[in-house]
């Protein structure tokens, strides 16, 4: 089975946010299951020095009048995984992210960016025979990829089947109706039950109705966002849609992300050796000139600081905590009011606080090494990685209880493994930390909680045959 897995952000190349790792490690694990499977992305500043030899070069033309759009066959970095970029000069090789510019404005030309993008995708399913290589089914993602469903749904042609995954229901790729011009879609694919939203075109509402099935990256998430609380202008077009919906949890790439093998931490450890896991806290207590105290709790943060995580509570919930001794090491960036709460937090606890903004791999590596618990308390979460990652470093989760979070952590019962709360509000969110601080006191009890997390199995094996059994269905029934 020939599958065509397009996502505007893969990890080790770029990344912004969990999209990244998903579309650098779950096309590995099908890969390995026996599906012949392409990525695709855009070629961004830099990109080519990063990938394999290109083997093969091919010119689509300039459908869009910004420049030709070149076709490079590659290979992902330390895989054998094989990669098209899409090389573009006036399009993708800019200064800056790739969505955003470096004052962290959208680039104005996003829609014109992701709609060609899209189209080499689409152009790829629908005429991949002469490229010698065309895929049975187009795995999409996220709005940046929505288009291409659009396109082939105009050219009104036979064509595979598509899957389209949500990771993030909030970034719907909407634009005012006055650029739909750019995009060189015919007008009938804008109607209420095409890709119309609230007066505007949305690319990714384009990946919902053009496609044969939507999943999203946690059965929770799945059932929230039919709900108007949760589906963020979609929900009414999702439930239409229902039954071609499903949620898929993610997984992890336990190459990258595991104590015992990890080349980011100070001291290697597992699950018989946890006391080790000491060592990694002491050194990013010194690391952060914060005093070397094993018995106080260090509380992590790593994250995109946005309105999603919900951490904007964290300074007043912490406040007892604090107060008490324990510790807050944060690494983040984004909103720049939450920058400067979580900086000003830092001056008033100059020995407890450890702020970091920016975006630093590694450092995300030894922070879940070396924090004893991590927060999340996001108001929504499609999946969550960090939560996922935290669990197989023995780090116990502190998170809300939405989306992949619910799915993943747990306060009770068998399955316990870190500490959860309800309501996106101080009181709520300052009760947990409460409980987790008493837990803390307990070794014995900590323990047992570490070994369920780090036993417990988040692989991509453990969800790759829900992918599979997915592919065929949707082959079958094409
Ligand atoms: P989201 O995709 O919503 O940002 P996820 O939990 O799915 O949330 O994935 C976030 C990914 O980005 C994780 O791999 C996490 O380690 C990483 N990450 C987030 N912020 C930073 C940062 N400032 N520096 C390094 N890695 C970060
Ligand atoms: C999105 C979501 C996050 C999810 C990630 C990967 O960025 O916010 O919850 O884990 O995508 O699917």
């Amino acid at each position: 089975m020939k599958v065509l897995f397009a996502a505007s952000e893969i990890h080790p190349l770029i990344k912004t946010g969990g999209l990244a790792d998903v579309a650098g490690s779950l096309p590995i694990a099908l890969r390995n299951k026996g599906i012949d499977v392409k990525l695709i992305m855009p070629a961004y500043t830099g990109m080519v020095d990063k990938v394999g030899a290109i083997t093969n070069t091919t010119n689509l033309g300039d459908p869009f009048g910004v420049g030709d759009l070149i076709l490079l066959e590659t290979s992902l970095p330390n895989s054998d995984i094989p990669m098209y970029l899409v090389q573009c000069k006036s399009l993708f090789e800019r200064d800056a992210g790739p969505y955003l510019d470096s004052y962290g404005y959208d680039y104005n030309d996003n829609h014109i960016r992701f709609a060609a993008f899209s189209w080499v995708c689409a152009f790829i399913t629908q005429y991949g025979r002469i490229l010698n290589w065309q895929p049975d089914l187009l795995h999409l993602n996220d709005w940046q990829t929505g288009l291409a469903a659009a396109y082939l749904a105009a050219w009104k042609l036979k064509h595979p089947p598509i899957v389209t995954t949500v990771h993030n229901l909030r970034y719907n790729g909407s634009f005012p109706i006055e650029r739909y011009g750019d995009v060189r879609l015919p007008n009938d694919l804008l109607s209420l039950h095409g890709m119309e939203f609230y007066g505007q075109f949305s690319a990714l509402k384009a990946g919902l109705v053009f496609v044969d099935a939507i999943t999203t990256v946690s059965p929770t998430y799945a059932k929230e966002i039919l709900t108007p609380d949760y589906g963020d202008g979609l929900d009414g077009t999702l439930t239409a849609l229902s039954h071609r919906l499903s949620g898929i949890l993610n997984g992890v790439d336990y190459n990258e992300w595991s104590p015992e093998k990890d080349p980011h931490i100070e001291c290697s450890y597992d699950i018989h050796s946890l006391d080790k896991k000491l060592a990694n806290k002491r050194s990013l207590q010194r690391e952060n000139n914060l005093p070397e105290k094993d018995d106080v709790p260090v509380y992590g943060i790593v994250s995109r600081l946005t309105e999603q995580k919900g951490l904007d509570l964290v300074p007043a919930a912490m406040e007892t905590a604090l107060k008490q001794g324990a510790m807050l090491i944060l690494l983040g960036s984004g909103d720049k009011t939450l920058e400067e709460q979580y900086l000003a937090l830092q001056k008033r606890f100059p020995e407890q606080v450890a702020i970091k903004i920016g975006y630093d791999e590694a450092y995300a590596h030894r922070l879940q090494a070396g924090v004893d618990i991590l927060l999340i308390p996001s108001r929504f979460e499609p999946c969550g990685l960090t939560q996922l990652y935290a669990l197989k470093y023995g780090t116990l989760p502190l998170v809300r209880r939405t989306g992949g979070l619910a799915d993943t952590v747990f306060e009770t019962g068998e399955d316990a493994n870190g500490f959860v709360f309800d309501k996106a509000n101080i009181e709520d969110f300052s009760a947990a930390i409460e409980r987790s601080l008493h837990v803390f006191k307990n070794l014995g009890q900590w323990r047992d909680l570490q070994h369920r997390a780090m036993s417990k199995d988040h692989s991509w094996e453990s969800v790759t045959e829900q992918w599979i059994t997915l592919y065929r269905k949707l082959l079958e029934n094409k």
